[in-house]
C-alpha cells in the first residue's frame, strides 16, 4: 500500500483511497478510479469476509456487464479488497463512505427514515483511528445534513477532527449500466463547507474524477444541497415512471397504446423521452428508500403536503405490481390454486442479479398466496437468493415450508414453461425477446398466457402462435380465438359461453 500525508494538512494530491463498503456502489465506483486513475492505490474495505472474498476471486459478488474485465486489469496493482477496515482507513488520504443505508426497519422514522447505523459505524471506526489529513466522502445516499453529524462524531471522538474535511459526493450510477455511468457521468456532484479548508477538499476530489470526466461536468456546490440532489433526482425518475405507470391503467381500460402515448409525450424536448417505459412497477434499492427519505424529511420539517406529494409515487407503483398480480388471477379463470405459472426474470432491471424491492417479489408473493405453483427462471438471480427474498418476513403470508413446496428454480425458460398455464414476464431481459415461442408452447396446458409485465415482447406474433397475451398499457381487442376458427370472422363462429369468456376478459 503507498504511504498516505501523514501531515496535517492537505496533501498536493490525493495518492490512496479507502472505499469503506464493498457493495454495488463501492465496488463499480472504485474499479473506475482505479481503472483511470493507476497512480492512486484504491482499497476497498467491508466488514463481510465472505464479500471480499468474492471480490479476490473469478466470480465477483455483483453482476455488471464490462466490471469484471476492469477488476481484473487492475487488482492486485493498484486495485486491493481487504477486510481490515482500519488498515484501509489509517493508510488514505480520502475515505469513501459507501456502506448500505436501508430504511428504517424500527423505532422513530421505522419505515420512512433512512437508517445511519452503518455511516455512524464508518465514522466512530475513522475517528478512532485516522491521524493526519483525511478528506472523508458520504457516497452512500443520506438524508439532509447526514455530513454535519459525521463531523459531529468526529468532533467528539477524534483529536486529529480539525484535520478532517467531510464532502458529500453521492453517486448516480443505475444498476446494469454502472460501467458505462461511471465512465460517462451525466455529471459528478461535490458538495462541500463553502470555507477555504472546505474549498481545498473539494479541489483534491476534483482533481481524482478530472481524470477522465471534463471540468464542466463536475459540480460543485454546497453540502446539503449536494446530499438534498440526490434524493430529489430519484424522487424525479421514480415519478417519471409511477406517472406512465398510472396513464399505463387508463390505456388498458381504453384503447389507448402506452407505448404511443409515451412516445407523443417524450417527443417534447421539454419531457424528453427516457424513463417512460411502463413496467410492472419500478423496483432497485434506491427509489422506494430515497422517496421514504424525502417524505420523512418532509414530514420532520412540518410540510405534510409535500410528504403526500412523494408518497404518491410509492402509493402509485404498489398499485402497479398489485393491479397486475390480479389481473393474472382474473385472465386465469379467477383461480390458479395448484396452477403451474412461468416467472421470466426475478431481478428488478434487466442486466443485473440484484433484486432488492424488484417487483417480482411481491407479484410472485400474491400468486403464491393464491395458490399458484411457480416455475421461476432469471439468468444472473441464484435460488437462494429467491427463496430468501419470498420468505422475507412480511413479504408472503405463507410460511417457508410451504414457499418451498411451491416454487421451484429453472436453470432454462423452457424448462420452467412447460406445463404451465401461463407465462409472467417480469424483468426485461433482451433473451426472452427471442425465445423460441412456438416450440415453448406445445409444451404448455391450453390455453396458455402470456403476461407481460414490461411491453417487451412480440405479441401480434404471440397470439398468432395461439397465445392468448396481455400487457401492462395497451388492451388487444383481437379475438384470442381467432386462431382456431382458420381465420374466419370469429363473431360468427363464437359460441355464447366464449362471446361471455371474451367480454369478461375486457373488464378490467
Ligand atoms: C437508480 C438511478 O437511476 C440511479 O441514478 C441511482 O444512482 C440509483 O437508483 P437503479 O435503481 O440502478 O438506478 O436503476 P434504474 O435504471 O433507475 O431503474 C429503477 C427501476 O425503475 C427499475 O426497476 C426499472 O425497471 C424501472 N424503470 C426504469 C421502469 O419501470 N421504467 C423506466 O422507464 C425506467
Ligand atoms: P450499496 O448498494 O449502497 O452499495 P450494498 O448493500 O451493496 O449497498 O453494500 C454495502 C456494503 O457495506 C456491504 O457489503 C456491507 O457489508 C458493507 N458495510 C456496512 N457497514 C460496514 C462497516 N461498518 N464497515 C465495513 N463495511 C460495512
Amino acid at each position: 500500500m503507498s504511504a498516505c500525508s501523514t501531515e496535517n494538512k492537505a496533501p498536493e494530491s490525493i495518492r490512496s483511497i479507502c472505499c469503506i463498503g464493498a457493495g454495488y456502489v463501492g465496488g463499480p465506483t472504485c474499479a473506475i478510479i482505479a481503472h483511470k486513475c493507476p497512480e492512486i492505490t484504491v482499497t476497498v474495505v467491508d466488514k463481510n469476509p465472505i464479500r471480499i472474498a468474492q471480490w479476490n476471486s473469478d466470480k465477483l459478488p455483483i453482476y455488471e456487464p464490462g466490471l469484471q474485465e476492469i477488476v481484473m486489469k487492475c487488482r492486485g496493482k493498484n486495485l486491493f479488497y481487504s477486510t481490515n477496515v482500519e488498515e484501509g482507513v489509517v493508510n488514505a488520504d480520502l475515505i469513501f463512505i459507501s456502506v448500505n443505508t436501508p430504511t428504517k426497519t424500527y423505532g422513530a422514522g421505522k419505515g420512512r427514515a433512512a437508517d445511519l447505523t452503518h455511516v455512524e459505524s464508518c465514522a466512530r471506526i475513522i475517528a478512532g483511528c485516522a491521524s493526519g489529513y483525511k478528506v472523508v466522502v458520504e457516497k452512500s445516499t443520506v438524508p439532509v445534513r447526514a455530513a454535519a453529524s459525521i463531523s459531529e462524531i468526529f468532533g467528539a471522538n477524534s483529536p486529529a477532527a480539525s484535520n478532517f474535511q467531510v464532502l458529500s459526493n453521492p453517486e448516480f450510477l443505475a444498476e446494469g449500466t454502472a460501467v458505462a455511468d461511471l465512465l460517462n457521468p451525466d455529471r459528478v456532484l461535490i458538495g462541500g463547507s463553502q470555507t477555504p479548508a472546505g474549498l481545498e477538499a473539494i479541489a483534491l476530489l476534483t482533481a481524482v474524477y478530472s481524470h477522465w470526466v471534463a471540468p464542466e461536468r463536475i459540480v460543485t456546490m454546497n453540502t446539503w444541497s449536494s446530499e438534498l440532489s440526490k434524493l430529489v433526482s430519484n424522487a424525479f425518475l421514480a415519478q417519471r415512471v409511477s406517472s406512465i405507470n398510472a396513464v399505463s391503467a387508463i390505456c388498458e381500460a381504453t384503447g389507448a397504446d402506452i407505448s404511443e402515448v409515451a412516445e407523443a409525450v417524450g417527443r417534447d424536448s421539454r419531457i424528453g423521452s427516457k424513463f417512460l417505459q411502463a413496467s410492472v412497477g419500478f423496483g432497485g434499492s434506491c427509489f422506494q428508500k430515497d422517496i421514504l427519505n424525502l417524505v420523512y424529511v418532509s414530514e420532520c420539517l412540518n410540510l405534510p403536503e409535500v410528504a403526500q406529494y412523494w408518497m404518491q409515487v410509492i402509493v402509485m407503483n404498489d398499485f402497479q405490481k398489485s393491479r397486475f398480480a390480479k389481473k393474472i388471477v382474473s385472465r386465469l379463470f379467477n383461480t390458479i390454486s395448484n396452477k403451474a405459472i412461468a416467472v421470466f426474470g426475478f431481478a428488478f432491471k434487466k442486466n443485473t442479479g440484484d433484486t432488492r424491492e424488484s417487483p417480482a417479489i411481491s407479484v410472485c408473493a400474491h400468486l403464491l398466496e393464491e395458490g399458484a405453483r411457480l416455475n421461476i427462471y432469471d439468468p444472473k438471480v441464484e435460488t437462494e437468493q429467491i427463496l430468501s427474498d419470498l420468505c422475507h418476513p412480511g413479504v408472503c403470508a405463507l410460511p417457508r415450508e410451504r414457499i418451498e413446496n411451491l416454487v421451484t428454480t429453472h436453470a432454462d425458460p423452457h424448462s420452467a414453461a412447460a406445463n404451465t398455464h401461463a407465462i409472467v414476464v417480469l424483468t426485461e431481459w433482451d433473451e426472452f425477446k427471442t425465445l423460441d415461442y412456438e416450440k415453448m408452447i406445445k409444451s404448455m396446458l391450453r390455453p396458455a398466457w402470456v403476461f407481460d409485465g414490461r411491453k417487451i415482447l412480440d405479441h401480434e406474433r404471440l397470439m398468432d402462435l395461439g397465445f392468448y397475451t396481455e400487457c401492462i398499457g395497451h388492451r388487444y381487442q383481437r379475438p384470442q380465438f381467432y386462431d382456431h376458427c382458420n381465420g374466419h370472422a370469429p363473431e360468427l363462429l363464437f359460441s355464447e359461453k366464449s362471446k361471455a369468456f371474451r367480454a369478461s376478459r375486457q373488464d378490467n
